[in-house]
């Protein structure tokens, strides 16, 4: 029996998203019905609802949650009704040519439920990341659940499932920041402050917080960081230079994910060092950089999608480290709202008010 409950939808690019009832199928074969108990307020959600990600709406929104386990279809065994998880945006095909060679982080082929919730009218909804937890319940492709420690709060613990996650991964998986690295992290929301905190967990030496925001480099010491810079008063590249020797950092994060970031993290990195885009740029835009100086200055220039994480191997250990105060989940909520206040919270994100919001249910 399908079920009726309450969902936030954008259903046209720029308007306003709208709390509205959602309809959610019975779980399928493969598939999951999880009751949400928390779901963080991501940028990429707000890319959805300004046309960025792509233009098939009405989209429902949501996508960094955790929950509890309420029904899953044939063939389900990993997980069952009861169970707290944390849901995850990649769940792996295992039969791919990247699950093949066991690179199951890149899988080629991640998937998601094929059944589809709707509006009352049974227009279908186009889950945000295949997800869609700013509602009560949502369905997933049962992949996309990993069971973790329940002891952890769900507004904590659900930060794991996207950004967070993102910005860890970013610094130890895709970067591999290790003891005595000098880091630099450009823009220091909710992924790139995880990517400060993921660079301390890594034992990294200098760890360099920019920002256009005090707030956000106040926030980001906590969490971490050794120096920072505001990037409205300072030049980048230059103090992240004059910071490490004048040379630049071995890894530098560029967690905005636009054209001039991009750029200073390519000049802010020390020869033969590496470059994290972990911010997602949108379609128009472009870079140009002098071919001489991307052989020139050596190293690696690397994309991180989802932080390169394996959400079966990583979210339990991450859980794991914050139950035992080892990583500070809970600094990264800066509230908690309801599902009605997620409009107001996109424009306190837009302020630069929030490292995250996050919705509870
Ligand atoms: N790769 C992934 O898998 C993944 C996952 C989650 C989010 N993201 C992306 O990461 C990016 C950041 O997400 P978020 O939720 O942390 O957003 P956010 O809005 O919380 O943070 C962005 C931060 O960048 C700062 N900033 C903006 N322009 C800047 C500039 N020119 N120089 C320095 N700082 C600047 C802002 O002040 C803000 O603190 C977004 O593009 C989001 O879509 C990527
Ligand atoms: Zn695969
Ligand atoms: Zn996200």
């Amino acid at each position: 029996m399908s079920q009726q409950v309450r969902g936030v939808i954008s259903r046209a690019k720029g308007a306003p998203v709208e709390l509205t009832t959602i309809v959610i199928p019975d779980p399928g074969p493969g598939e999951a019905v999880v009751d949400i108990r928390a779901c963080g307020v991501c940028h990429t959600d707000l890319h959805y609802r300004e046309g960025g990600i792509n233009d098939e709406y009405p989209f429902l929104l949501g996508h960094e949650a955790a929950g509890v386990v309420e029904s899953v279809g044939a063939g389900v065994t990993h997980v069952r009704p009861g169970d707290y998880v944390v849901l995850n945006w990649r769940a792996v095909c295992g039969e791919c040519r990247a699950c093949k060679r066991g690179r199951l982080q890149y899988c080629f082929d991640t998937h998601n439920a094929e059944r589809k919730m709707t509006l009352e009218d049974g227009t279908e909804l186009e889950p945000a990341l295949g997800i869609g937890a700013f509602s009560d319940k949502t369905l997933v492709a049962a992949g996309q659940c990993t069971k973790v420690d329940p002891s952890a709060s769900p507004a904590a613990a659900g930060l794991l499932g996207c950004g967070i996650m993102a910005g860890i991964g970013a610094a130890i998986n895709t970067g591999g920041v290790g003891r005595g690295d000098s880091v630099a992290v450009i823009g220091c929301g909710g992924v790139g402050s995880a990517a400060v905190a993921g660079s301390r967990l890594a034992g990294a030496e200098r760890i360099i917080a920019v920002d256009l925001e005090d707030r956000k480099l106040d926030w980001a010491r906590g969490f971490g960081a050794t120096h920072t810079a505001n990037a409205r008063e300072n030049d980048p590249v230059e103090a992240i230079r004059e910071l490490t020797g004048g040379f630049g950092a071995d890894v530098v994060i560029d967690a905005v994910g636009i054209p001039q970031t991009y750029e200073q993290a390519f000049y802010a990195r020390d020869l033969a060092g590496t470059v994290v885009l972990v911010g997602v740029p949108t379609p128009d835009m472009r870079i140009e950089l002098p071919l001489l100086d991307v052989f020139g200055r050596g190293g690696a220039l690397k994309s991180s999608w989802y932080g390169d994480c394996l959400p079966s191997r990583d979210f339990p250990m991450l859980v794991d480290l914050y139950t035992q105060g080892r990583l500070d989940l809970d600094g990264f909520v800066t509230e908690e709202i309801g599902l009605g206040d997620v409009e107001d919270a996109f424009a306190r994100m837009e302020r630069g008010d929030v490292l995250r919001s996050v919705v509870r249910l």
